[in-house]
C-alpha cells in the first residue's frame, strides 16, 4: 500500500467516530482531505454534520464536496475535530504546520471537545523534531523575533537553521495573514519548554507543538490500524 492509500485507510477509520448531529473541525494537509472525501459520501448518503474548517483550502474542498460549514463563531464548541499530523510522538504530542494552518488548526482543536489525529505510521517518533518545527510569526519585526526564537531554544540546548517559508518565490502567508518560520532543532526532548519559551516572544503567533489537543491517533500501516490512547 503507498503512503497516499494508508492515508485513506486512517481517515477511513476516524469515520467511525463521526456521529449523526456532530460539530466537526475539520483539519488541513493531504490526510484531512481524504477525510474530508470519505466525509462527503457519508454527507450524501444522509449523514448530518457541521464541518468547521481548519483552513480556507479545506472549506474550499467541503464546499465543493457539499459538506455543510459553519465558522468557529457561529459553533464556538465542537464535538470533535479530525486532523492530520507531521509527526505524533510520546503522549500524543504532535508537530503540525506542514500545510501551513498551524493557528487555526490549534484553535479549532482547542475548541473540541476531543480530537483524534490521522497520519500514516511513518509519522511517529520517539522524540519531536525530525520534522522542521513550524512557528508562525507576524511579519513586523521579523529579524528580531528570529534572533529571539534562537536565544530561547539556545537556553533549551536546542540549536539549527531557521528558515522562513517560501512559496511560489516568496514568503508564504497563512491564511491569518502570518509568516512562517520552519525550526530544525532536530531533536526536542521537551517539547513543554519549547512550547512555554517560543509563546513568551511577542512576535510569535504560534508553533506547531500540539501538546494536551489529541485524544486518539489512528495510525495506518501496511499492518493495519494502529491506536495511541492519550492518557489525559
Ligand atoms: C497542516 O498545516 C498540517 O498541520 C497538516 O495537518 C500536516 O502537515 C499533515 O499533513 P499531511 O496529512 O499532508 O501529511
Amino acid at each position: 500500500m503507498d503512503a497516499a492509500a494508508l492515508k485513506t485507510e486512517a481517515a477511513r477509520a476516524a469515520l467511525a467516530h463521526v456521529e449523526d448531529g456532530m460539530k466537526l473541525g475539520i483539519g488541513t494537509g493531504s490526510t484531512a482531505e481524504a477525510f474530508v472525501r470519505l466525509l462527503a459520501e457519508k454527507v450524501a448518503g444522509g449523514l448530518a454534520i457541521i464541518g468547521v474548517p481548519t483552513s480556507e483550502r479545506t472549506a474550499a474542498l467541503c464546499r465543493e464536496l457539499g459538506v455543510r460549514l459553519a465558522s468557529l463563531d457561529e459553533e464556538p464548541r465542537l464535538d470533535l475535530t479530525i486532523d492530520g499530523a507531521d509527526e505524533v510522538g510520546p503522549g500524543l504530542v504532535l508537530v503540525k504546520g506542514g500545510g501551513g494552518a498551524l493557528l487555526r488548526e490549534k484553535i479549532v482543536a482547542a475548541a473540541s471537545r476531543r480530537m483524534i489525529v490521522i497520519a500514516d505510521e511513518s509519522k511517529k517518533v520517539e522524540t519531536v523534531g525530525r520534522f522542521p518545527l513550524p512557528i508562525e510569526v507576524n511579519e513586523f519585526g521579523l529579524r528580531a523575533t528570529i534572533a529571539a526564537i534562537e536565544s530561547a531554544a539556545g537556553a533549551l540546548g536546542l540549536s539549527g537553521p531557521l528558515a522562513i517559508r517560501q512559496a511560489g518565490g516568496k514568503a508564504f502567508v497563512t491564511d491569518g495573514g502570518h509568516q512562517i518560520v520552519d525550526a530544525s532543532f532536530g531533536r526536542i526532548p521537551d517539547p513543554r519548554a519549547l512550547s512555554s519559551a517560543l509563546l513568551s516572544i511577542p512576535g510569535v503567533v504560534e508553533h506547531g507543538l500540539f501538546i494536551d489537543l489529541a485524544d486518539l491517533a489512528i495510525l495506518a500501516g501496511p499492518s493495519g490500524i494502529t491506536e495511541l490512547h492519550s492518557n489525559r
